[in-house]
C-alpha cells in the first residue's frame, strides 16, 4: 500500500503547535486511553475467540446455504467491506452471505425471508448496544422463523454483542445461543477486525489470519495516518468540505461505504468535518464527474486504485484492462486538479486480506486522528443517538396507548 500527496503539497504542512498536538495523540493512543483496544489485535479479538471463530465458520461453510448477517452501521459495514473486496463477481460460493437489518424495508424482509424457504439457513446478529431498532425488527422476525422451522434452531443462531451488557446479550444467555463478544472499549465502526467483522468475514472463506496480519503490518503507520489527517484539516480550513473516496475497481465500492461512516460519524460533529461521498469510477466519470470538475470549489479526493488484478490483454490499445484503468485514474485526477480537485492517492499492489487489512488500520487510525485534531471525541455520535432517542419516544407512546 503506498499513500501520495504529490497533488495536495500546497495543503502538506505541519505547525509547531500541531506537531505538539500530535504528539499528545500519539501518546493517548500508545497509552490505549478510552475506547482504543482497536488499535492492538491482541485487544480486539482473544486467541481463544479467534479459534472459535475460525472453527465455527468451518463447520457453517461445509454444510449452509445460505448466512444471514443481521446489523446496521459499524456493526455490518466493515464485514461487507472485506467480503466484496475479497470475493469473486460472479462465481459465488456457498453459503451466501446476506446482510438484513441495515433498512426498514418490510418488502425487503418479506422477500429475504422467502427466499431462504428450504434453505439450509444460519443468522449472526450483532449489535453493541443490543437495542437499535432496525437490527432488532429483523431478528425478532428471522429468530421466529428459525424457530418455526428447525428444530436445532439454538444451534444455527449467533449472537455477536457487548461483553458486559444489553438486551441482546440477556436474550442470548435466556436463550442459551452461541454468543461473540465485542469488547467493551471497541466502538462499532472501529470494530471490524473483532468478532464483529472477523466472523462473517470467515464464513465467507476470507483468510481472517492474514488480513490481521495486515493490520498488523500497519503497525506503525501513525506518521502516513496523520499525515492523512492532517492534509484533511488543512483541506477543510480551506473550505474544502466535501471528500470524494474514489474507487476505480467496484469491488471496492463497500470498502468506501466502510470509510465513508468511519470518518463521517467519527469527525462530522460540532458543526465540523468533511462529507464524505462514495465516487464508483469510472462509473461516475459520466455522472458526478462533471460537478468534480467544474462544481463548487468545496471538494477534494482520495483516489484508491489497484496496481494488479485478474486482467485482459487489449490488442487494440497495447496494454491490459487494468492498466487502462489506472491511466484513467491518473489523467482524471490531472484534470480535477486543474478543475481545483485535488487528489490524495493510495495505491494498494492488489485486492487480497493483507493490503484490505493494511487499508483498514490505516484508515480506522487517520479517523481518529482527525477526531483529535478537530478537537471532538472520534467515538461518540450524539447525532446518532438523538434521532435514535426521538423514534424510540414516539414508538413507546404508541404502545402506551395501545396497551
Ligand atoms: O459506529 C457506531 O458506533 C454505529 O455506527 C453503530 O455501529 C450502529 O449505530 C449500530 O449500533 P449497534 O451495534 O449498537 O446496534
Amino acid at each position: 500500500m503506498l499513500i501520495k500527496f504529490d497533488d495536495v503539497r500546497k495543503y502538506d504542512n505541519i505547525s509547531e503547535i500541531e506537531r505538539e498536538k500530535l504528539r499528545k495523540i500519539y501518546e493517548i493512543i500508545k497509552k490505549k486511553e478510552s475506547m482504543l483496544d482497536w488499535t492492538d489485535i491482541k485487544t480486539c479479538i482473544s486467541k481463544e475467540e479467534l479459534q472459535k471463530i475460525i472453527d465455527l465458520s468451518k463447520e457453517i461453510r461445509s454444510s449452509c446455504d445460505i448466512f444471514i448477517v443481521i446489523g446496521i452501521g459499524g456493526s455490518y459495514l466493515g464485514s461487507k467491506a472485506v467480503i466484496d473486496a475479497l470475493s469473486p463477481y460472479f462465481k459465488k460460493e456457498k453459503p451466501e452471505i446476506i446482510f438484513a437489518g441495515y433498512q426498514l424495508s418490510a418488502s425487503y424482509l418479506k422477500e429475504l425471508i422467502s427466499y431462504i424457504k428450504d434453505k439450509n439457513v444460519v443468522i449472526n446478529v450483532i449489535s453493541k448496544s443490543g437495542g437499535t431498532l432496525e437490527p432488532s425488527i429483523a431478528f425478532d422476525e428471522l429468530y421466529s422463523y428459525m424457530k418455526e422451522n428447525y428444530s436445532d434452531y439454538k444451534k444455527r443462531v449467533i449472537v455477536t454483542t457487548d461483553s458486559e451488557m444489553g438486551a441482546l446479550k440477556e436474550f442470548a444467555e435466556k436463550e442459551n445461543l452461541l454468543t461473540f463478544t465485542i469488547p467493551k472499549e471497541i466502538g462499532g465502526r472501529y470494530s471490524v477486525l473483532s468478532s464483529v467483522g472477523l466472523f462473517p468475514i470467515a464464513v465467507a472463506g476470507i483468510d481472517i489470519i492474514k488480513l490481521l496480519k495486515g493490520a498488523k503490518e500497519e503497525k506503525d503507520c501513525f506518521e502516513d495516518a496523520s499525515r492523512y489527517a492532517l492534509v484533511r484539516k488543512h483541506l477543510e480550513e480551506e473550505k474544502k468540505f466535501v471528500e470524494a473516496i474514489t474507487i476505480y475497481e467496484e469491488k471496492l465500492s463497500s470498502f468506501a461505504g466502510w470509510c465513508q461512516q468511519l470518518l463521517a460519524e467519527t469527525q462530522g460533529k460540532e458543526g465540523k468535518g468533511i462529507l464524505p461521498i462514495i465516487n464508483q469510477n469510472t462509473t461516475n466519470l459520466h455522472s458526478i464527474g462533471q460537478y468534480l470538475q467544474e462544481g463548487r470549489n468545496m471538494i477534494f479526493e482520495t483516489m484508491i486504485t489497484v496496481q494488479n488484478t485478474e486482467d485482459i490483454y487489449l490488442d487494440k490499445y497495447h496494454m491490459t484492462m487494468n492498466e487502462v484503468n489506472n491511466l484513467v485514474a491518473e489523467q482524471v485526477s490531472i484534470a480535477h486538479k486543474l478543475g481545483n480537485t485535488p487528489s490524495i492517492k493510495i495505491a494498494l499492489e492488489e485486492l487480497n486480506p493483507i493490503e484490505i487489512g493494511k487499508l483498514i488500520y490505516f484508515y480506522e487510525v487517520a479517523a481518529a486522528i482527525g477526531g483529535y485534531l478537530l478537537d471532538i471525541n472520534p467515538f461518540d455520535q450524539p447525532g446518532v443517538e438523538d434521532y435514535k432517542k426521538l423514534v424510540n419516544e414516539e414508538l413507546e407512546k404508541i404502545k402506551e396507548v395501545l396497551n
